[in-house]
């Protein structure tokens, strides 16, 4: 039976809690328990299987980076955003600046901070966060989701090393209106409040090229084509190339404990567990998303 497998998957990530840690950088994330651990997954045939803490609230953090690029190649389009911000694993932790300051000025990609800063000021004149908001409760099937204003807060008052960056952006051209709006929606949009369910409506989204479970298309083909492709280069940061050889399941995850994943025509997959591996990804999940892609052989290839 599917749900013996996502039970079994559970217990397969649970020993691995104990090797990472929760984020303190963003001292609200130090808050979560780490031994939460759930995992939903959304078929595109309408059945749903959930396992675990799959109703906590937790703050998606870089998982809306994939929401972001989304509505900026819908809002903005593929050229502006890509003449700005690249298509490459950048090899480097997720905030770093050490490659913004070489002969490529431009950020490696856009899950990223720094090339997720660049894309929420793309967006930040055309689309208010009130409408993200919206949009990311329509993209998740979630209306729960709501502005978590603790986590909010708490990155906004130590912010200090993504507003470096966004004013590096700024002197190389690529942020050209207002910073600190930008940056002000950049964090919003990380301190939404989701669920392992809501991942994986999201995921079912684009498992479904951008058509919802009611038949309606909330994103173009070619969006979410190419969000998914983002996502399997450079969805784990500098942990993409062995979790793409090893899962091979577009991904994203996120410090607040969160991982989207979609097997492509198939489902969504999403998965809560805030300890973290030394690259900001949830150790567990990545744990179990290697026992089910090898188990239900779900790997693209
Ligand atoms: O900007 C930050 O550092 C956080 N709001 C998001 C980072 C993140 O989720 C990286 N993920 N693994």
């Amino acid at each position: 039976m599917f749900q013996d497998l996502i039970n079994e998957a559970l217990e397969t990530g649970r020993p691995y809690i104990k090797e990472g840690e929760v984020a303190t950088y963003i001292p609200e994330l130090g808050r979560a328990d780490k031994n939460k651990l759930g995992i939903s997954i959304f078929c595109r045939d309408g059945s749903r299987f959930s396992c675990g803490d799959t109703k906590d609230r937790f703050s998606i953090q870089s998982i809306s980076k994939v929401i972001s690029l989304a509505v900026a190649l819908e809002v903005c389009g593929f050229d502006m955003v890509f003449e700005n911000v690249g298509m490459e694993p950048s090899g480097d932790a997720f905030n770093s600046l050490i490659k913004l300051e070489g002969s490529n000025s431009h950020p490696y990609n856009p899950m990223i901070n720094s090339g997720a800063i660049a894309v929420a000021s793309f967006i930040e004149p055309k689309v208010s966060f009130e409408e993200m908001l919206e949009l990311a409760r329509c993209f998740c099937q979630d209306d729960g989701i709501v502005l978590d204003e603790k986590v909010y807060r708490s990155e906004m008052s130590t912010v200090a090393r993504n507003r470096a960056i966004a004013y590096l952006l700024e002197s190389k051209g690529v942020i050209n209106g207002n910073v600190e709006e930008a940056l002000d929606f950049y964090v919003k949009m990380c301190s939404l409040s989701v669920t392992a369910e809501s991942l994986a409506g999201l995921g079912l989204l684009l498992a479904n090229d951008g058509v919802d479970p009611s038949g309606k298309r909330l994103l173009n083909s070619d969006t979410v084509r190419v969000v998914k492709t983002i996502m399997l280069t450079c969805g784990m940061y500098d942990g993409s190339g062995e979790f793409a050889v090893r899962v091979g399941i577009p991904s994203k995850s996120g410090v607040g404990g969160g991982l989207l994943s979609v097997v492509d025509g198939k489902m969504g997959i999403g998965i809560y567990g805030p300890s973290l591996d030394a690259k900001g990804n949830s150790i567990a999940g990545r744990k179990i998303l290697q026992f089910l892609s090898s188990q239900m052989k779900l790997h693209i290839f």
